[in-house]
């Protein structure tokens, strides 16, 4: 069982712009509970283009984001900055863990490079794109209250069902 639950729509702590982490010893122990809460999603849900969850969906007001790849690498980004980004964005396919019922075609920047803390407090830079740039991106939004449909012009009701699984 998962040891948190993942927070669902509506929630205002999916709002609040979260806290710098400064304490590395409490980090960890979030850490391991959204690896927890990821590895209980990925029982009940299929996961075919990678997997990302942030500290304040499961309750927690800290920036700590967790992602991983389809092909099962894994990141911990504490304290994340995006430092650069392609200039362009282009829609791309997506989805929230807090909104499983629904999927947006959401602009986003093509690349994007990432300056984060891991859980032992050591800097450093991650790239992504495509998919894994799209993940980063959206998992940033979640630490300061963002969420995708923010980004679409007509907010939730650019939102369509996800009945189609991709
Ligand atoms: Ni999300």
């Amino acid at each position: 069982m998962p040891t948190k639950e993942i927070i669902q729509k509506g929630a205002e702590l999916l709002r609040v712009k979260c806290a710098p982490v400064t304490d590395f010893e409490a980090a960890r122990k979030i850490v391991g509970d959204l690896w927890d809460t990821v590895e209980y999603f990925k029982t009940t849900y299929p996961v075919t283009r990678g997997v990302g969850l942030a500290a304040p969906q499961i309750g927690e007001s800290v920036r700590i984001s967790v992602l991983e790849k389809v092909s099962g690498e894994r990141y911990v980004l504490i304290n994340p900055e995006i430092v650069d980004h392609s200039e362009s964005k282009t829609p791309i396919r997506e989805g929230c863990l807090s909104f499983l019922e629904y999927r947006g075609m959401v602009p986003r920047h093509e690349w994007v490079t990432v300056k984060a803390y891991d859980p032992e407090g050591k800097e450093y830079e991650l790239e992504g794109e495509g998919d894994f740039a799209m993940l980063l991106q959206h998992e940033l939004d979640h630490l300061d209250g963002i969420l995708m449909f923010d980004h679409l012009p007509n907010k939730e009701a650019d939102l369509f069902p996800a009945e189609e699984r991709r």
